[in-house]
């Protein structure tokens, strides 16, 4: 297993749109660079898509996934509720760290969204659906948008105590995998595998993460904009 030793504590952590802000331009200066390494190489051995693949990373933040990705993918879209997020991503696309990137403020949690065109061989999400509430809306909105034989890969948090962003988060303790299993099924989508994926180790104690993977289902046609 790996190990991260992300120095933020709990009350400067993820609170809501107004810290990301806060945070976005500092992102980069820590362990989460060679997180997002690992992760995407897990991601990239899960769900065995190539050069080809169009991807949408959602929750971003500054995208560390995606550029670990690198030309090991196609072009992506690149979305984040928190405009700080956006601004320093923005900046990876306009000096060339992001080659092929495209950023949106798309937020599929919300009520009704505009009608989206693309559709996407990769949609992946790291460490962003604990701070999701309708987590089942944003996962029919992704079944939504992969293409025929795209696949979802979702990180995230196993099921913790609460202790990961202390008092006051409004956000989920983790997952149950089970549970997550279930509703990407419900979602409408096939195939999920769930695998381990290392560790965030902070002071407050050792939180496990999993990587799960799921295929866009044959029976699905497509269509969001609701
Ligand atoms: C813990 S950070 C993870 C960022 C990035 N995925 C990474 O691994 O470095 C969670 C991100 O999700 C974003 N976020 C929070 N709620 C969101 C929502 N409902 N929709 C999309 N993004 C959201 C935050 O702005 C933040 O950038």
């Amino acid at each position: 297993m790996h190990h991260d030793h992300d120095p933020h504590r709990p009350d400067h952590d993820d609170h809501g749109p107004a810290s990301f802000d806060e945070r976005a331009a500092t992102w980069d200066d820590d362990a989460k660079v060679a997180r997002s390494g690992r992760v995407a190489d897990a991601v990239l051995r899960a769900t065995g898509v190539d050069r080809s693949a169009r991807v949408f990373e959602y929750g971003a933040g500054t995208a560390l996934v995606t550029e670990a990705l690198g030309d090991r993918v196609g072009p992506s879209v690149l979305a984040d509720t928190s405009a700080g997020m956006r601004e320093v991503m923005a900046t990876k696309v306009a000096d060339g760290r992001l080659p092929r990137s495209r950023v949106v403020d798309w937020d599929l949690g919300a009520d009704s969204i505009p009608s989206i065109a693309d559709r996407f061989d990769l949609i992946v999400t790291v460490l962003t659906l604990h701070h999701v509430d309708d987590v089942d809306r944003v996962l029919g909105r992704f079944a939504d948008l992969l293409a025929p034989d795209g696949r979802v890969a979702v990180v995230d948090l196993d099921a913790e105590d609460g202790s990961f962003h202390g008092d006051g988060f409004t956000g989920h303790h983790g997952f149950e995998r089970d549970d997550l299993v279930r509703r990407l099924v419900a979602a409408g989508l096939d195939e999920v595998t769930v695998s381990d994926c290392g560790v965030l180790e902070r002071d407050e104690g050792t939180f496990p993460m999993f990587l799960a993977v799921a295929r866009s289902s044959q029976a699905r046609t497509g269509g969001t904009g609701s």
